[in-house]
C-alpha cells in the first residue's frame, strides 16, 4: 500500500456522509517522505472546489510561514484529520473522523513517517493528546505522544490554525514565532 494508493481509496470513499455533499475529497498532498506534516481540521470551501488542502486565505498564510522558514509546499506533506468538507463548514461529527483516520490519516502518517508533525487548531491537536491539554497553553512546545491503538509514537508541535490567526494580530504573531522555532525542532529530533 502507497500514499498513492491511500489517496485514490479517499477520492473513491463512501465510508461516511461527507462524501455525498463533498465536490471533491481532499487527501492531502506534498513530499511523500517530508520532514514535517502539517495537519489541518478538514476541507474548506476552496479546497472542496479544488481538492487540494490548505488552498484559500488560510493556506495563502500557511504557505507564506512555510516559505518563512526556507521551505516550499513541495517540501513537506499537508493533509486534514477529515478529508471531505463537512456541509456549511461545522465541526466533523465524532465518527466521521474516527473513520476518516482509522482509514486514512494514520496510514498515511506511518508512511510518510515524518519526524515532526505541526498540529493547526485544537481538534488537529486533540487527535493526539487528551482534551485537557490547552492550546493556549501548549502551543509551540514539542510533545512526544503514543497512539494508543497503534503503539506508534509522533512527535507533535501543537499551532494555532492560521485561519484563526490570521485577522488576530497577537495570534497571528504567535503563530509566526512558533513557526520560526520549527527548523530547530527538526533538527533536534533528526
Ligand atoms: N482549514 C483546514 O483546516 N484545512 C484546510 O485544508 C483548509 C482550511
Amino acid at each position: 500500500m502507497t500514499l498513492s494508493d491511500i489517496e485514490r481509496q479517499i477520492k473513491a470513499c463512501q465510508e461516511c456522509p461527507l462524501a455525498k455533499t463533498r465536490t471533491n475529497a481532499v487527501p492531502g498532498e506534498g513530499n511523500f517522505s517530508a520532514d514535517i506534516v502539517f495537519l489541518g481540521e478538514g476541507p474548506g470551501k476552496d479546497e472542496d472546489l479544488q481538492g487540494r488542502p490548505f488552498v484559500g486565505a488560510a493556506g495563502k498564510f500557511l504557505t507564506q510561514m512555510i516559505k518563512s522558514i526556507g521551505l516550499k509546499r513541495e517540501d513537506v506533506f499537508i493533509t486534514n484529520i477529515v478529508k471531505c468538507r463537512p456541509p456549511n463548514n461545522r465541526d466533523p461529527e465524532d465518527d466521521e473522523v474516527s473513520v476518516c483516520t482509522e482509514l486514512y490519516l494514520w496510514r498515511q502518517l506511518e508512511l510518510v513517517n515524518p519526524i515532526l508533525i505541526a498540529t493547526l487548531g485544537r481538534h488537529s491537536m486533540h487527535r493526539f493528546l487528551p482534551k485537557n491539554f490547552k492550546i493556549s497553553q501548549i502551543h509551540g512546545i514539542p510533545k512526544k505522544v503514543t497512539n494508543k491503538k497503534t503503539g506508534k509514537t509522533f512527535n507533535i508541535l501543537p499551532l494555532y490554525h492560521p485561519a484563526a490567526a490570521l485577522y488576530n494580530g497577537a495570534l497571528r504573531e504567535t503563530l509566526e514565532n512558533d513557526f520560526k522555532k520549527i527548523p530547530k525542532i527538526i533538527e533536534k529530533l533528526r
